[in-house]
Parts: C-alpha cells; sequence; structure tokens
C-alpha cells in the first residue's frame, strides 16, 4: 500500500516493534526500496515470518526493557548486517487506566518501554549513526511518538507522559545530533488500527469498550499509513531533517 517511491538502497535499517502495526509495515517499506533491515521485537515467530516475507530482513528477538538483551541484540544486528544508518524507534505499550488506580505494574512497564526502552536503543546504535553521517552517508533516527504527547486524554495520563517524553528527547536529540548530520525525526500519529489498544485489561476503556467506540467515530489510519511518511521522510536528501510529523485520521483533528 506504498504510495511514496523511496529509494533506499544501500541503508541499513534496525526497526524496533517490528512484530505487528507501525514498526512491521515500517520494516517492510524500508525493505521494499532497498534497505536491509533488522527487525526486532520480542515475539519471534512474528519476527521470522515477516523475515520470510520481506526476504532480505533478519529477525532478532528483543526486549527492550532488558539492557542484556538490548546489548546482544545490536551485537547480533552488527554481526549480520555490519553498520546501522536509520533506526526506527516504534516499540511501544499502551495500558490506560486512571491515575487514581496507582497501577505500578503499568506505570513501570510503559516507562521501561516507550522511554528508557527508546533510550537503550539509541544508546546503542547513536555511535554507529554518527559514524555513518560523518562519513557522507545519510543517518536517521525516526522516534514514533504520539498526539497524546499533546493532547490530553483522560485515563491515558502516563502513556501520554511517556509520549511527551520521546517528543521533547527527539527535539533535545536534534541539537546533539543534527550539528553532526544525523537526522532525528519524531513522527505523532493519531488513531492507528494495530494490536496497541489490546493489551489493556480495563474492559471499559480497551477495543470492546471507550477505545472501539473512539475507532468507530473517528476511524483510524492503517499503520501503511504512518510506515509510508518515515519512508518519505528517510529517503530526503541528507541536508533536509522533515523534524517533526504529526498525522491524524482525518476526522480525528
Ligand atoms: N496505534 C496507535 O493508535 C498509535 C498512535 C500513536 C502512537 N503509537 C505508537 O506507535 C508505536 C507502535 O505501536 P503500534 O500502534 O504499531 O502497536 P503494536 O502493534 O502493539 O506494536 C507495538 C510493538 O512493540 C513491540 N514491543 C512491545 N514491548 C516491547 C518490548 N519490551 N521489547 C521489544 N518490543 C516490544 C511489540 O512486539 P512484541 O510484543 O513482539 O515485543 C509490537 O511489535 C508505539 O510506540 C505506539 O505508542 C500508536
Amino acid at each position: 500500500m506504498s504510495t511514496t517511491s523511496s529509494d533506499l538502497s544501500g541503508r541499513t535499517a534496525v526497526v524496533t516493534g517490528a512484530a505487528s502495526g507501525i514498526g512491521a509495515a515500517t520494516a517492510r517499506l524500508l525493505a521494499a526500496g532497498g534497505a536491509r533491515v533488522a527487525l526486532l521485537a520480542r515475539r519471534e515467530d512474528r519476527l521470522k515470518e515477516l523475515a520470510a516475507e520481506i526476504g532480505t530482513a533478519v529477525p532478532v528477538v528483543v526486549d527492550v526493557t532488558d539492557q542484556a538483551s538490548v546489548d546482544a541484540a545490536a551485537a547480533r544486528v552488527r554481526a549480520e548486517l555490519g553498520r546501522v544508518d536509520l533506526v526506527v524507534n516504534a516499540a511501544g505499550v499502551m495500558l490506560p487506566n486512571p491515575v487514581d488506580d496507582g497501577r505500578l505494574d503499568e506505570w513501570t512497564r510503559m516507562i521501561d518501554t516507550n522511554v528508557t526502552g527508546v533510550l537503550r536503543v539509541i544508546r546503542a546504535f547513536s555511535a554507529d549513526l554518527v559514524s555513518a553521517a560523518a562519513e557522507g552517508a545519510t543517518a536517521d533516527l525516526v522516534n514514533i511518538s504520539s498526539i497524546g504527547a499533546h493532547m490530553v486524554f483522560p485515563n491515558y495520563g502516563v502513556y501520554g507522559a511517556t509520549k511527551a517524553a520521546v517528543t521533547f528527547l527527539s527535539a533535545a536529540l536534534r541539537s546533539e545530533y543534527g550539528p553532526r548530520d544525523v537526522r532525528v525525526t519524531n513522527v505523532e500519529p493519531g488513531l492507528t488500527d494495530t494490536e496497541l489498544g489490546r493489551h489493556t485489561d480495563n474492559a471499559e476503556l480497551g477495543l470492546d469498550g471507550q477505545l472501539g467506540e473512539m475507532f468507530e467515530a473517528i476511524g483510524s489510519l492503517a499503520p501503511e499509513d504512518v510506515a509510508d511518511l518515515v519512508a518519505y521522510t528517510v529517503s530526503r536528501p541528507r541536508h533536509v531533517n522533515l523534524r517533526q510529523i504529526v498525522v491524524l485520521p482525518t476526522r480525528q483533528a
């Protein structure tokens, strides 16, 4: 379902969250543009399936909340594909509940995955990005944040806070990496039809409740719509940094 022609031949990409949704769609599209892609997530069966479909991609199991797992994954990526010049941070979890419920378990999981996990992946590959850019290659860091970084939704306070952290981090990183020719792009999608809404244990807020009603009322983006923008962004000339993308289903505006 690509609408953009993106030449990414010669690029080496890491996509986290590649087991489903936006990460999987992005990995497919980057590979279609000619990039060699490492597929990172926890579910090995999903990664293997996608790797078989793509043909040239490498499945790498990782839990971004676990430092040893990220270290091992980064070593595996380098051994299989060499230096990385494109990193897409799409792994994430969304667990809505009222703050009053005091769900430290959910808060910890969201912060560890959406914030510290993103930082772990940046830590693992930033030297690659900087060195690729120093040699004149195009180098990209793409963080998938959310419109939830700006808009307040009741019961999504902690998720929104993690995404606000990602949006801020992207801006801050631009000041560190931009002068070294590494582009940083922050993508803030609205409602997108993926597995993200399936993990809440609050039936009233989940897909059979409030979230399902939102999908019905405003429709949604397909993960391929977001992937299309990522592929477009990373295939611009290296001096062009499309730094911030907010993309919503038309009726969500
Ligand atoms: N869907 C939306 O409406 C929407 C809107 C705005 C922003 N976003 C953001 O878009 C990103 C992608 O989400 P999605 O919508 O595509 O949902 P998704 O289908 O649930 O994808 C999330 C991915 O993250 C991976 N993941 C989760 N925890 C992980 C961990 N600890 N280590 C490694 N990988 C992990 C999952 O694979 P495994 O379970 O196999 O690890 C999965 O592939 C997220 O950051 C989300 O916050 C989504």
